[in-house]
């Protein structure tokens, strides 16, 4: 099998620089492989890295050593590792997805528009090919479409239709937390980080969410997950991977 992921002999240090510039080891040599339609939980007590790897992943914080291989449609990979800022940004359009603990969207932006935006940029050709914007109607429909699939993906997560068209910024930690996962599943991403996404969710929605992860699997993507709740990591890991070290 060609994983869809391969984090090689990854190292990652913080320097403390309130503490004499003292080095804190995060990731020490970290290997790992994910397939398409597998789901790895990163497991261990906190403070291990296991968040650390995830914001390398997703190519917010640099490593100090080592590979992060996404294998792409054609076969190619790309080392995320070493990626350009640019290429980072054009993957998080439509190959790869995460879903924090915290959500960041635009202020005053509806929670509606905050989700839909993601299936708008998956669609979007690549930046050197945009010499030709859609006309004014073509993009009145394009964001017709993404706010119907924007809704249905609400609906399922039973966000009330209510705060729809609210900026989420006033909603319930769980309303908004809805919001973070409808924004990462929207688009079937190639590699789905997600760091503790069922964290305040209620029993009926936490079932939502394994189900939208099994989808999500069934569909191909290699997801690599945080889930301090042991009922949804059993009913979607495959795998652990450990990051206790003695
Ligand atoms: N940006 C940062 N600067 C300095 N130290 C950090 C930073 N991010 C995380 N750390 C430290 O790295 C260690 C691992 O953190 P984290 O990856 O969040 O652990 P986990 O997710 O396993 O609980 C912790 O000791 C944390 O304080
Ligand atoms: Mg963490």
């Amino acid at each position: 099998m060609n994983p869809v992921l391969e984090v090689d002999d990854v190292h990652k240090r913080f320097t403390l620089h309130l503490r004499d510039a003292m080095q804190l080891r995060v990731l020490d040599g970290v290997s790992l492989r994910v397939e398409a339609g597998e789901c790895v939980a990163l497991v261990g007590p906190s403070g291990r890295g296991k968040s650390t790897l995830m914001k390398c992943l997703h190519g917010n914080y640099a490593v100090d050593a080592g590979h992060l291989w996404l294998r792409l449609a054609d076969g190619e990979r790309v080392d995320l590792a070493a990626a350009a800022p640019r290429l980072i940004v054009s993957l998080r359009r439509r190959e790869i997805a995460y879903v924090s603990q915290f959500l960041r969207v635009l202020p005053r932006q509806p929670a509606i528009d905050a989700v839909a935006e993601r299936v708008i940029e998956a669609a979007q050709p690549a930046p050197q090919a945009q010499a030709d914007p859609l006309d004014d109607s073509l993009q009145q429909a394009a964001l017709d479409v993404a706010r119907e699939q924007a809704g249905a993906l609400f609906a399922r997560l039973n966000l009330p239709r209510g705060l729809w068209s609210l900026p989420p910024a006033t909603f319930s930690g769980g309303e908004q937390q809805r919001v973070n996962i409808a924004r990462g599943f929207i688009v079937p991403a190639r590699l789905l980080l997600l760091d503790e996404p069922t964290a305040s969710l209620d029993e009926v929605n936490r079932r939502v969410v394994i189900g939208l992860i099994r989808d999500a699997k069934r569909r191909g993507s290699a997801i690599v997950g945080i889930f301090h709740d042991e009922e949804v990591r059993d009913a979607v890991a495959d795998r652990r991977f450990d990051f206790t070290r003695a």
